[in-house]
C-alpha cells in the first residue's frame, strides 16, 4: 500500500448512522457501526489525505490524524458536511435515515388511551447529503455507498446516475457475516462505465485500504 498518495488532498468522508429525534427520550436510527467509515478514514489518513470525519452516533476511537466532527440528525450531517466543503473527495458511508418524524415532541409522548393499540407517526423525507453535495459547482469526486438485501447491482447503479456520482460501493447487508456492524465487508465498486471491480471478504481495515487505493487512482485518472 503506497503511503502518499493522497498526499495534498482534502476528504470529507461521512460515517454511522443518525439519529432522529421523536420526542426528548426517543429516536430512530439504523443498526450503522461506523466501522466502514472510520476504516476508510483511517486509511486515507495513512495515505496522506486531510481528512474530516463527520459521524454519527457512534463508539468508536478516532483515527489518527482525522478531523472528527461528531452529529446527531441528517439535518445536523449535511450542515456539518457544507461548512467543510469545499474538499477534493467525498465518501459517503454514512446510513443516513431517509426519514425524520415531522414534528419532535416537546414534551414525552404518553400513551394515548383514546387511541387505542396503535400510534401514527408522521414522517418526512431527509435532506440527501451526498445528492446535495454532488449537486453543487465546487462538486468533489464523488463516492456513495449501496447496502442493499436484494437487486444489489442494479439498485447500486440506478443510484450511481440519480444522485450522480463518479463511484458507487455496493455491499450487501443481507449477508450476515459482511455489511452492518460486522467486522468483516465484501464489496463491490461500479463506475460510470458500469465496471464492477470486486473486493473479497477481508477485515473492514483491508477493505478500506483497498477502497482507498482504488478510489485515488481513478481520482487521479478523472
Ligand atoms: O439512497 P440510499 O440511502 O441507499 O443511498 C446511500 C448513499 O447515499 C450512501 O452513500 C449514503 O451515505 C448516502 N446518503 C446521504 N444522505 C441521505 C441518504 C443517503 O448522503 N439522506
Amino acid at each position: 500500500f503506497e503511503n502518499g498518495r493522497l498526499s495534498g488532498l482534502r476528504l470529507l468522508i461521512t460515517a454511522g448512522p443518525t439519529q432522529e429525534n421523536i420526542d426528548p427520550v426517543r429516536y430512530i436510527t439504523n443498526h450503522s457501526s461506523g466501522k466502514m467509515g472510520f476504516a476508510l478514514a483511517e486509511a486515507a489518513a495513512e495515505a496522506g489525505a486531510q481528512v474530516t470525519l463527520v459521524t454519527g452516533p457512534v463508539f468508536l476511537p478516532t483515527p489518527d490524524r482525522v478531523q472528527r466532527i461528531d452529529v446527531v440528525s441528517a439535518r445536523d450531517m449535511l450542515a456539518a458536511c457544507e461548512a467543510a466543503m469545499p474538499c477534493d473527495l467525498l465518501i459517503a458511508a454514512a446510513a443516513v435515515a431517509d426519514y425524520r418524524p415531522e414534528v419532535v415532541a416537546p414534551h414525552k409522548l404518553k400513551k394515548d388511551p383514546t387511541t387505542g393499540d396503535g400510534l401514527l407517526l408522521q414522517m418526512v423525507r431527509n435532506p440527501d447529503i451526498l445528492a446535495t453535495l454532488a449537486a453543487r459547482p465546487d462538486r468533489p469526486f464523488c463516492v456513495g455507498f449501496a447496502a442493499e438485501t436484494e437487486n444489489l447491482l442494479d439498485y447500486a447503479m440506478r443510484k450511481l446516475r440519480d444522485k450522480n456520482l463518479d463511484l458507487i460501493v455496493a455491499n450487501d447487508v443481507a449477508n450476515p457475516s459482511i455489511g452492518f456492524n460486522s467486522e468483516e465487508n465484501a464489496v463491490s465498486v461500479i463506475d460510470r462505465q458500469q465496471h464492477v471491480t470486486r473486493f473479497g471478504q477481508a477485515s473492514k481495515g483491508h477493505i478500506a485500504r483497498a477502497l482507498v487505493a482504488f478510489i485515488a487512482d481513478r481520482y487521479r485518472q478523472a
